[in-house]
């Protein structure tokens, strides 16, 4: 997508040092746009716990030039195998709700483990890490297709007025490599000339909504507003919500999704007022091992991320304390919305039920046999 302009994904080789990966600085956002350079696993590994990237396909893209970096570190040690295991052990311990880090740490390490020596490592990691980036944007690409046509259907049935648009923390470009998945049917809609606006949930504790969500929105000129995460339930009651579009950073074979926490609250608020519920993912997040969403390991995050707010200060970024100075604070940092409150996943091969019979529909490969 572009910022000003100027065309931007969210994770790249640097031009001319290919063993550099650039990352846009999400900790910044909105009020500085900083491009910062990852050349270790250690690095790497601290720019996805603390969230420099964030988003469940990014995420994964970041764990696979992770591995790419894990080779190219293993050239100088005596145990190349162990070492790039451990980097694994390691990426793989950074956030625990997203499996799209697991799936892609796995991708690499059956590419990685084919080859003979430390030479073809490094060169099928880096072709591999840059096809999994590619197959995410096309993946977005079709979402936003296929989401499209829901949101064409409810333009047409309001004859042309506004579609409201209600979404949670950023499922946008800035989580994926590009388009993004719940936003990329918004992208498709605003560009085909649809009337529409985002109610845009800010998402606390770390606002990916009014921070991440609003920012991206904004540079594309697409209409939207910020409101509290708890403002969704009388805009749906009022009328004001014709659709809601989440992500997921982890959907069962069952269609339970987890999702940055909150989203349950919407769904339960959306089906009680009868307004279309849909979540957007790339098949890279399906976890085709797990049954029941309250299986999904939740993050519980810091109790500074609840006890204080970042935010502009005088021209700075500053964080102040807004709970009394001794109060305990749980970070959940994801909730689990069941299949039977979804009217529909939206994916890169078509729109199904919330349930493994809509899902291997779809993907008839991931059958039990
Ligand atoms: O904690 P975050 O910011 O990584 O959580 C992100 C979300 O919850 C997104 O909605 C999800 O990853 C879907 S992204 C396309």
């Amino acid at each position: 997508m572009k910022i000003d302009g100027q065309p931007f994904r969210t994770i790249w080789l640097k031009e001319d040092d290919s063993t550099i990966v650039q990352i846009i600085d999400q900790r910044q956002l909105p009020h500085e746009f900083v491009i910062k350079e990852l050349t270790t696993v250690d690095e790497v590994a601290r720019a996805i716990r603390e969230m420099w990237v964030r988003g469940a396909p990014l995420i994964g893209a970041t764990a696979a030039f992770g591995m790419y970096i894990a080779c190219l570190e293993a050239k100088n040690n005596p145990n190349p195998d162990t070492y790039i295991h451990t980097a694994a052990k390691k990426l793989l311990s950074t956030r625990p709700t997203a499996v799209n880090l697991r799936w892609a740490i796995d991708k690499q390490l059956e590419v990685i483990t084919s080859q003979k020596n430390i030479y073809q490592k490094i060169e099928f990691a880096q072709q591999n890490a840059l096809q999994l980036v590619e197959e995410d944007v096309e993946c977005c690409r079709e979402i936003g297709l296929f989401g499209l046509s829901i949101i064409e259907t409810i333009s047409s049935n309001l004859n042309g007025a506004t579609v409201n648009i209600l979404t949670h923390c950023n499922a946008g470009w800035l989580a994926c490599i590009d388009w993004g998945t719940a936003t990329s049917p918004i992208y498709q809609a605003f560009d085909k000339g649809i009337d529409l606006h985002v109610w845009v949930d800010e998402t606390r504790p770390r606002n990916q909504g009014s921070r991440i969500t609003a920012w991206e929105l904004g540079k594309h000129g697409i209409p939207h507003t910020v409101i509290t995460d708890n403002a969704g339930g009388l805009l749906m009651q009022q009328k004001k919500v014709d659709l809601c579009l989440v992500g997921t950073d982890r959907t069962t074979r069952t269609g339970d999704v987890a999702n940055k926490i909150g989203t349950y609250l919407k769904a339960l608020a959306a089906f009680d007022n009868e307004i279309p519920f849909y979540v957007a993912l790339p098949s890279s997040t399906i976890d085709w091992t797990i049954e029941n969403g309250q299986d999904i390991p939740i993050e519980i995050r810091s109790e500074e991320e609840v006890t204080h707010i970042r935010g502009l200060l005088n021209g700075n970024i500053e964080k102040v304390l807004i709970a009394p100075k001794n109060s305990k604070a749980l970070n959940l940092a994801f909730d689990v919305t069941p299949g039977r409150l979804i009217t529909g996943l939206i994916t890169e091969r078509g729109i199904c039920e919330a349930s493994e019979k809509g899902l291997i529909s779809l993907f008839p490969e991931s059958a039990k046999t």
